[in-house]
């Protein structure tokens, strides 16, 4: 990679992309974000924002001129019956652009498995691996930031229905995934082509040590209720998610420990350990503590 080296950021304006785009700028890499609404999107000094949807393929043209590396990410629905095509779409615009190394932000399973979540990633790995260009997956875990869903529940009552609390996961900040995307973003001896890098973050927590950790906090005694399971069933397909979909990720959820292992990768690739779910939330306090009065004595007990 050249200084001169221009690279673009989808999802710039989700966890993992905004995390990523200040890095590279911090870094001194020449950067520019893509989003759907790019008069929305902050950036650091230096970088710059082009307008990319992948729902409409002609518009990436104009994003990824003169880009040199890539970051992808999907946001598209899953669809086991038409397949992805947003991934695929960003992948045919940087071959025609004649970008030399995508790094795509994929899920910790990928393509393994024998559901139909497995069939979907396989395919948006496939299109990457082999659009003939320098590749490197990230597979991670549970995101620290799932977390943020809360910040929203919780006036009133110190009990939030949280699905699955007890199920164990190493949950990974997103600014570590970004960590590891601008390390293959910016290699220079070829240490990250071709590599599938799973990640975690540094200690397997359930959703409801997550939870209390807010709660020590903002000094209040939460507690994660979980909702029966047809319940949860019912509230994922009310978000508009494909009954055959809902029914792979639950009985993953049910029947496999994936995610739970502290993988040594974060630290492998960048020299210090992984971020922890603490680190996590003293940077993004603000999420659960503005609008709200701290506890009163009596209610922090
Ligand atoms: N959450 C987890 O626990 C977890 C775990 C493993 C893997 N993942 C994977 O991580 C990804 C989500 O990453 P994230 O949390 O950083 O994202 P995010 O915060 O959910 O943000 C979604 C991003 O997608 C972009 N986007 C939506 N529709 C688009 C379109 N039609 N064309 C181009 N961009 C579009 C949005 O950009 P604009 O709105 O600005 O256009 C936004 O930046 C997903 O692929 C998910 O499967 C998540």
């Amino acid at each position: 990679m050249n200084d001169t080296d221009l690279v673009l950021v989808t999802g710039a304006s989700g966890h993992v992309g905004a995390e990523l785009v200040d890095r590279l700028a911090a870094t001194g890499s020449r950067v520019r974000a893509m989003s759907r609404k790019p008069q929305d999107v902050a950036v650091p000094v230096g970088a710059a924002v082009v307008r990319g949807d992948a729902d409409e393929p002609a518009s990436l043209d104009a994003a990824f001129a003169g880009v040199d590396r890539a970051f992808l990410m999907s946001a598209e629905t899953i669809d086991p019956d038409t397949g992805p095509t947003h991934v695929p779409a960003l992948v045919d615009a940087a071959v025609r652009a004649g970008v030399s190394h995508l790094v795509l932000l994929s899920v910790y399973s990928g393509g393994e498995g024998g559901d139909v979540l497995a069939a979907w990633w396989a395919q948006i790995e496939r299109s990457v691996v082999g659009s003939g260009l320098r590749w490197t997956l990230l597979r991670p875990g549970r995101f620290m930031s799932n977390a943020l869903a809360w910040a929203s529940r919780l006036d009133g009552s110190d009990e939030v229905a949280v699905p699955f609390a007890h199920r164990p996961a190493a949950s990974i900040d997103p600014a570590d995934i970004a960590a590891v995307a601008a390390a293959a973003l910016t290699d220079t001896d070829g240490r990250h082509d071709g590599a599938t890098h799973q990640l975690s973050g540094p200690a397997a927590m359930t959703p409801s040590d997550e939870l209390a950790a807010i709660g020590a906090l903002l000094g209040r005694p939460l507690r994660a209720v979980e909702p029966p399971l047809d319940q949860v069933r019912a509230g994922m397909i009310r978000s508009g998610m494909r009954e055959a979909v809902v029914d792979a990720a639950l009985a993953r959820t049910l029947e496999s420990s994936d995610g739970a292992e502290v993988l040594p990768t974060v630290e492998r690739v960048l020299g210090r350990p992984a971020r922890s779910f603490g680190d996590w939330l003293d940077a993004h306090r603000d999420a659960f503590t503005a609008g709200r009065s701290p506890a009163s004595p009596s209610s922090a007990v």
